[in-house]
């Protein structure tokens, strides 16, 4: 019989991976104990495997249509043994794409391409990451040119990069907004803002909202207003208080109340447009008021637009829709450029000065490294360039229109269209429907935030220069989607 093995089969298919490697105590999938002795033979097959990996990656390897079938297969397999299995039914794009699992593999602007050639038009940006498409020339180019240079921080010698795009930073950030610590996530830069607001107005407590998202560190989780991320992980930090969103009145009444209780609180934590919790947008008059309150009761305001920064809601901060300056600003994903992971909090002089005392005070071995901080200078200059705050906005309104108009088509399932430049949210009846809207979407051809764990809202995030044919695409497949959906 022909040998059909190819480099990518599947190493034992009755006893799974997780057997060969391990040198300590592990459990199999049936739940019984082994113990397996690491070996001269396993760490050769590691080496084996990883120029494998290496090969593909560097572009030497040619794939079959058999090679890419077996590594769809293995990626499962390693995702269920080393990874976490969950993500596997958790995924439309493993449990909806006809018969093999979509394994992402290249991408350029507004498509995403898996290892088999599918095209996807992207509209979840990587819950956005990729505002300025996926792999901008520009800052893959910056990357690339610096990674030849110099990669990472020697930790001793200044870095210019890092102090460019402080100076960039402070200048496009609203109002007195300058001094910028960069780090790596969302939530660290969530954690940071934190800790500068404790130390800055030596108070412990946080107000945050009903429904916002803020991270999953423990900082930033305590901040999370959704009870099945803070469950499991409770006690979490103590003193916060959650008010709902978009209601200042709210948030007076509960400074009003801890007040009179003697509880002291830093700041009060917000994001401009709730992404998470499903594209709630506030009314206009709320962040005027919100920052007239903090003031009045002189608590500091902490805006999270790491999902909203960099011109993702038509302004470059989501902040200058109401002409209001938080004291702390959180950004992060688009700062990356879709290329590299990089965040930041940025504050006035004045609140920075606690941490000038002691600049080892908050301190990070990664953040700001030279390929991020080059990653994000040259974001920042196709943002600004390419003017894509602008298109957000002309964009957004555009698609707004369209899923409003299908939405009259459909008023039993699809409940409400709403969202601010291209951060828009589609409300459906339930759960249930709207995860085979998102399955529908994506056999489609169209890949939306929508996911088994919350999908009664799906969230529509494309890069903000998509081109109009493309929304175009996207509404007619939706509007199928919802036909057949409804028949
Ligand atoms: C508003 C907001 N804050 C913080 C975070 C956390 O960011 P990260 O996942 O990079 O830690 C997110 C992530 O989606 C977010 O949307």
């Amino acid at each position: 019989m022909k040998n059909t093995k190819t480099k990518f089969t599947l190493r034992n298919e009755k006893k799974p991976p997780v057997c060969e490697y391990k040198s300590k105590v592990t459990y199999g999938r049936d739940g019984k104990r082994r113990n397996y002795v690491c070996s001269q033979i396993a760490t050769s097959e590691v080496i084996r495997r990883s120029q494998i990996y290496l090969d593909l990656i560097g572009g030497k390897t040619k794939l079959t249509k058999r090679d890419k079938q077996d590594l769809i297969a293995l990626t499962l397999q390693n995702f269920d043994n080393f990874v976490n299995r969950g993500f596997i039914d958790y995924r439309k794009s493993v449990a909806e794409a006809d018969d093999y699992a979509a394994i992402e593999w290249s991408g350029r602007g507004s498509i995403l391409c898996d290892i088999l050639g599918r095209k996807f038009i992207d509209c979840l940006g990587g819950f956005g990451i990729y505002n300025t498409g996926i792999k901008h020339p520009k800052v893959v180019k910056a990357v690339s040119d610096q990674l030849k240079r110099m990669p990472l921080s020697s930790q001793e010698l200044l870095d210019p990069l890092r102090g460019a795009l402080g100076e960039m930073l402070g200048e496009i950030a609203p109002g007195d907004l300058q001094c910028c610590f960069f780090i790596n996530n969302g939530t660290d830069a969530v954690e940071g803002a934190m800790k500068l607001a404790r130390m800055y107005t030596k108070k412990t407590g946080f107000i945050s909202t009903l429904g916002g998202f803020h991270g999953k560190s423990f900082g930033s989780l305590s901040l999370l207003g959704k009870a099945s991320y803070r469950k499991p992980f409770e006690p979490l930090l103590d003193n916060i208080h959650f008010v709902p969103f978009g209601n200042a009145k709210a948030l007076e009444e509960e400074l009003k109340k801890l007040t009179a209780l003697g509880v002291e609180i830093a700041a009060f934590v917000v994001e401009p447009v709730q992404g998470e919790a499903g594209v709630h947008v506030p009314p206009d008059d709320y962040f005027p008021q919100v920052r007239a309150i903090c003031d009045r009761y002189k608590i500091l305001l902490i805006l999270d637009e790491v999902q909203t920064g960099f011109g993702r809601t038509g302004k470059m901060f989501a902040c200058e829709h109401w002409s209001i300056v938080p004291d702390i600003m959180c950004v992060a994903k688009s700062l990356g450029g879709g290329v590299m992971p990089i965040s930041a909090f940025i504050s006035n002089k004045k609140i920075w000065s606690v941490l000038e005392k002691n600049p080892f005070i908050h301190s990070t071995t990664f953040g700001g490294n030279p390929l991020a901080c080059a990653a994000g200078i040259a974001a920042i200059n196709v943002i600004l360039s390419e003017k894509l705050a602008d298109k957000a906005a002309e964009r957004g309104e555009y698609f707004l229109k369209g899923l409003r108009a299908i939405a009259k088509k459909y008023p039993k399932h699809l409940k409400e269209v709403r969202g601010k430049g291209l951060l828009i949210g589609l409300e459906f009846a339930d759960e249930k429907f709207g995860y085979r809207v998102a399955a529908g979407l994506f056999k489609r051809g169209v890949l939306v935030a929508g996911t088994l764990i919350g999908v009664k809202t799906i969230r529509i995030e494309p890069a903000l220069n998509i081109p109009y044919k493309l929304i175009d695409t996207v509404l007619e497949k939706l509007d199928d989607t919802l036909n057949v959906l409804t028949r």
